[in-house]
């Protein structure tokens, strides 16, 4: 077989601001442990055997210095490439699976903002689409019951109802795919966005999500609670404890 095709490409969508974070720097530059959560989260895919190219979607005025972080932490020897994210996480997502090369055939999406998730949940989505899925994502029950609004600004905000705990999860990244999927899924989502009837709908907030639009089937396999993204201030003090536990266990 042609080791192209048998390896997974994966893009990470890292363009990002992070508004939800707070003012700093865009949320994929920022330190966990003095190292950038980009940084982290290249690393995590590298560590994959299954992972054999990583583009990263940064920034569109940042890429010269994304490129330049990379190199800085020790990932030059990796086949690592760099291109200028979009507007939206979906448009960036786009941009970086137009940069794989065309016998790539699985590839995965995983959040700059998921710096600590673990190589096994890695190595399982890619085994899954390897093993005939052709969209997995990682996920993990709830702690908290759920329950549907009528969104009000401010509230009180009326319930609807209680879906059933036990038949929700909270999907996670990395995403795997046959790459003809994901790329003809976006493709219908970009002639969408363009029709001028404005009946286009609005950007998914994962790649499994527009698989699900457009009528495919997507599988869940066991995700991991340290894979968890980073999104606001409280997000980056668990990081960094799990971080030290980490470097504490390593250290014995
Ligand atoms: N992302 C991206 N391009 C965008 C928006 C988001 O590549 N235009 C990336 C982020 O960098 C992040 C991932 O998508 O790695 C998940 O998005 P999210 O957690 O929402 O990050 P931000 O959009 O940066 O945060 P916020 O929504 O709080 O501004
Ligand atoms: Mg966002």
């Amino acid at each position: 077989m042609n080791a192209t095709a048998a390896v997974a490409a994966a893009v990470v969508p890292a363009a990002g601001r992070g508004e939800r974070l707070g003012p700093g720097a865009p949320k994929a530059l920022r330190e966990l442990g003095g190292v950038p959560l980009l940084v982290h989260a290249v690393r995590a895919l590298t560590r994959s055997r299954a992972v054999g190219l990583v583009v990263v979607a940064a920034p569109a005025d940042g890429v010269a210095g994304v490129v330049a972080l990379l190199d800085s932490h020790g990932l030059e020897g990796k086949d690592i490439r760099v291109v200028a994210g979009g507007a939206t996480r979906q448009e960036s997502v786009r941009l970086g699976l137009a940069a794989i090369p065309a016998e790539v055939g699985i590839v995965l999406v995983h959040d700059a903002a998921r710096p600590l998730v673990p190589v096994e949940v890695v190595d399982a989505v890619a085994s899954a689409v390897r093993a005939g899925a052709e969209a997995v994502v990682p996920a993990v029950p709830l702690a908290d019951t759920v329950k549907r609004v009528e969104p009000v600004p401010g509230g009180p905000e009326p319930v609807l109802d209680t879906p059933d705990r036990a038949t929700l999860r909270a999907v996670q990244t990395p995403q795997g795919f046959r790459r003809e999927t994901l790329a003809g899924v976006h493709a219908k989502a970009l002639a969408e966005e363009g029709a001028a009837d404005g009946t286009g709908l609005p950007p998914v907030t994962d790649d499994a999500g527009l698989v699900e639009r457009f009528g495919g089937r997507v599988v869940v396999v066991p995700g991991h609670e340290e894979a968890f993204k980073v999104t606001r201030p409280l997000d980056l003090v668990l990081a960094e404890a799990v971080l030290a536990r980490r470097r504490a266990a390593d250290a014995y």
